[in-house]
């Protein structure tokens, strides 16, 4: 059967292109505001209000108070009980700013609840950006039922470092990956009329030390690795605010960084809004003369409140222009416009969380990563008899701390571990696996906690297979000391299966841990932070319901010795028992990598990691054939047939990795399909390799050069295993910094499924 190239878009990921129009609906309040005629551009209503505003007014919409009522804060009437809140204008009919974390779901106010999408790794590891986009309409939709109308999402810092505690938010090592991932889900969460920020700008690449700690990177390896993120992410997403960050770049703060903000607004041509993190301003004058445009929360988590009497005199000064002021009102108020914020205002509505569930459940099931399956010991069958242990899986699933946390409208699973105080609570969410596997298991379910180690192990020995939950909780400020898993857990896998060596193991975790009982068990599976309806999905693709999509968005070390930097000074959280050794560092020389993040990094150190990124399992197993690279256009394309060879119906993600001339065997992910086969059936397939990941950055001439020669393509099951290989040569081309090549339009084509 052929299938025609339009009716594919749901079988492969193809980008969705944002558009960030909206369609008005709200009628207009005559000439008296005529600001609010939906005809006009987003641009030519921002400077009709600015026209009508009083300076008092521009000062108030330049800053947004705390909105809740931790850290003492007193919540003003109005304030929902999340991070930040700006009073209406009512005279001009602008609304209230409401503000809520993040981008795994609405994570405020906790006790309303919301519905928790898995680690932003999962979404990532599904490689496929319009599930990215689907997770984005959800929160955005839950948001505004919930009145919220600004979203603090988009994070899109890149992984560096598996102990980073916020990896589970982000979306891997990968700018084109990353960027592509974020894009998308912003763009979703900005299709329900909210503003989604894109954060945090920018190498806010560890937690620890994150207020004080200067990322140090030159500017090459800079604008080819997060800044290329960040670049893609938002010419995709186009979100209507940036959140600058709480660390240094190069020894000066990021929400005062005239260069990090120069890029952004110069040479990205950036029309929306800088806000700053919550604390993360530290002038007035130099703040807003480098680009930041909100302050935000600062008379909670700033020295003062920056962007109020010390700008105000800057102004009177004549240090910091009236004109810059206005620029800063002016670009709020566009991407509140450009968003659909006034013509479509949020107000409380009944939440679905039925359907958002499968939303959540969804993304889980594409982006758990099968690493290990020996012997075929999955999919479990019916038949028999299971051991449970462990991670509490006779309740629910873990959730990552910090502000993204979300809580499930029916609460917290697991009540009460520690740390009682921020970056708490732990929570859990309702979604247990111990059900769901008896719902399935027609053999007998018993559930061993995991705390008596020779108990599990009996119960182990006593079944057909045992499925151990192991955990890592991880959390914004801080980072895992080491990559060991904490407490008795890696003790408890390892009598396990010494007991029956039929025992599956499920990672609920922010990424890669260290495994020293790996050879010893017969499967593992990467559940990442799973949400809200993780047991199910957990148990679906144990069952072999669904087939493992995932492919690794980061690499997988062997050990701490293969990282850039075997140590992070200072890691650690004392009230969940991992004590910090030694004192942060004032600096993290990022130029160690450079641009080389994560696979690119063990290529060019020629280190062979535990698992490489692109790697993951499925139930049935694919061919390539037919590998033909060429110049299309003048664009770097290669066509090639992917076939399913198993038994089974499953999910594919063939990838392209370029190596640029003189690249000296760093290869770098330029474009991938997502295809879903059954046996026996082909797909011919064209990837289009990403103008963007064709470039260099020459610092000294200020442009991108895509260097003349010979370009090695390569088809990969993942990063370091190919089946398929050619040379290409193309000619010397280059763009200004403000004028980068575009991205590809058509990354995936399907020319035909067999
Ligand atoms: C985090 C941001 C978050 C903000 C508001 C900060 O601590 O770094 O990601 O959006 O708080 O809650």
């Amino acid at each position: 059967m052929t299938l025609r190239k339009t009716s594919l878009a749901a079988l492969i990921g193809l980008t969705l292109l944002a558009t960030g129009s909206t369609c008005a609906t709200a009628g207009t309040s005559g000439n008296a505001r005529p600001w609010m005629n939906p005809k006009l551009s987003p641009g030519q209503r921002a400077d009709l209000v600015l026209k009508a505003m009083t300076q008092g007014e521009k000062f108030r919409l330049i800053r947004v108070d705390f909105g809740d009522t931790e850290n003492g804060h007193v919540m003003a009437p109005g304030a929902l009980g999340s991070a930040g809140y700006g009073p209406a204008i009512a005279r001009l009919g602008l609304p209230a700013i409401q503000e809520s974390d993040a981008g795994l779901g609405v994570a405020k106010p906790l006790k309303l609840g919301a519905t928790a999408l898995p680690s932003g790794l999962a979404t990532a590891a599904s490689f496929d950006p319009t599930l990215a986009y689907a997770g984005g309409v959800m929160i955005g939709s839950e948001a505004h039922r919930r009145g919220f109308n600004v979203m603090l999402a988009g994070g899109v810092d890149l992984v560096r470092d598996p102990r980073n505690g916020r990896n589970f938010e982000y979306a891997g090592e990968d700018p084109l990956l990353a960027g592509l991932t974020v894009g998308n889900a912003i763009a979703g969460i900005q299709s329900q009329h909210l503003v989604s920020t894109i954060k945090h700008y920018a190498f806010n690449d560890q937690e620890t030390g994150r207020t004080t700690v200067s990322a140090d990177i030159g500017e090459a390896a800079a604008r080819e690795s997060d800044l290329l993120a960040f670049e893609i992410a938002i010419a995709t997403g186009h979100p209507g605010a940036v959140m600058c960050s709480y660390n240094r770049v190069n020894t000066v703060y990021a929400c005062e960084n005239d260069w990090l903000l120069d890029v952004l607004k110069h040479d990205w041509h950036y029309p929306g809004f800088v806000m700053s993190d919550w604390g993360a301003v530290h002038s007035g004058a130099k703040a807003a003369l480098a680009g930041l445009d909100q302050e935000s929360a600062g008379e909670t988590f700033d020295k003062e409140v920056y962007f109020d009497k010390p700008l105000r005199a800057a102004v009177a000064s004549g240090k910091v222009p009236q004109s810059r002021i206005d620029d800063m009102a002016r670009r709020i108020l566009r991407s509140l416009f450009a968003a659909g914020v006034m013509d479509h205002p949020a107000t409380q509505a009944p939440i679905d969380f039925a359907a958002d569930r499968k939303v959540a459940q969804r993304a889980e099931e594409d982006g758990a990563v099968l690493l290990r399956n020996q012997d075929a010991l999955l999919p479990l069958s019916a038949a028999q008899s299971v051991a449970v242990i462990g991670g509490h899986a006779d309740k629910g699933v873990l959730t990552g701390g910090g502000s993204s946390a979300v809580q499930s409208p029916q609460g917290n699973a697991v009540p009460g571990l520690p740390p009682a105080a921020w970056p708490g609570p732990r929570i859990y969410q309702p979604s247990a696996p111990l059900a769901a596997i008896r719902q399935r298991a027609h053999g007998t379910v018993r559930y061993a906690s995991g705390d008596d180690i020779a108990a599990a192990a009996k119960l182990a020995a006593q079944s057909k297979v045992a499925v151990v939950f192991v955990e890592q909780w991880a959390a914004e400020s801080f980072d895992a000391p080491h990559l060991a898993l904490p407490g008795n857990q890696d003790a408890l896998v390892d009598a396990v299966a010494r007991a029956n060596p039929h025992t599956v193991v499920v990672l609920e975790n922010n990424g890669p841990v260290a495994m020293p009982w790996l050879d010893k068990v017969g499967a593992v599976l990467e559940a990442w932070y799973p949400g809200a309806a993780g047991g199910e999905a957990i148990t679906r693709l144990l069952y072999g319901e669904v087939d493992p999509a995932g492919r690794l968005p980061v690499t997988w070390p062997r050990d701490e010795s293969q990282l850039p930097r075997p140590a992070i000074p200072g890691a650690g959280l004392a009230s969940i028992g991992l004590p910090p050794q030694g004192q942060p560092a004032q600096d993290v020389d990022y130029n160690i990598e450079g641009a080389d993040v994560g696979y690119r990094w063990y290529q060019r150190k020629h280190l062979e990691p535990l698992f490489p990124f692109g790697y993951g399992l499925s139930y049935t197993h694919f061919d390539y054939s037919g590998f033909a690279p060429r110049v299309k256009d003048g664009k770097l394309t290669a066509s090639f047939t992917v076939t399913n060879r198993g038994k089974r119906t499953g999910v594919d993600v063939p990838q392209l990795y370029v190596t640029l001339p003189g690249a000296n065997e760093v290869r770098r992910l330029a474009g991938w399909c997502r295809v879903s086969l059954r046996p026996g059936q082909s797909a011919q397939l064209t990837v289009t390799a990403d103008p963007r990941l064709l470039v260099d950055f020459d610092v000294h001439g200020q442009r991108w050069q895509r260097p003349a020669g010979s370009y090695q393509l390569q088809l990969g099951h993942s990063a370091t295993s190919f089946q398929g290989d050619g040379q290409v040569a193309l000619p010397a081309a280059s763009w200004a910094a403000d004028a980068s090549p575009a991205g590809a339009v058509q990354p995936c084509m399907a020319d035909g499924v067999r």
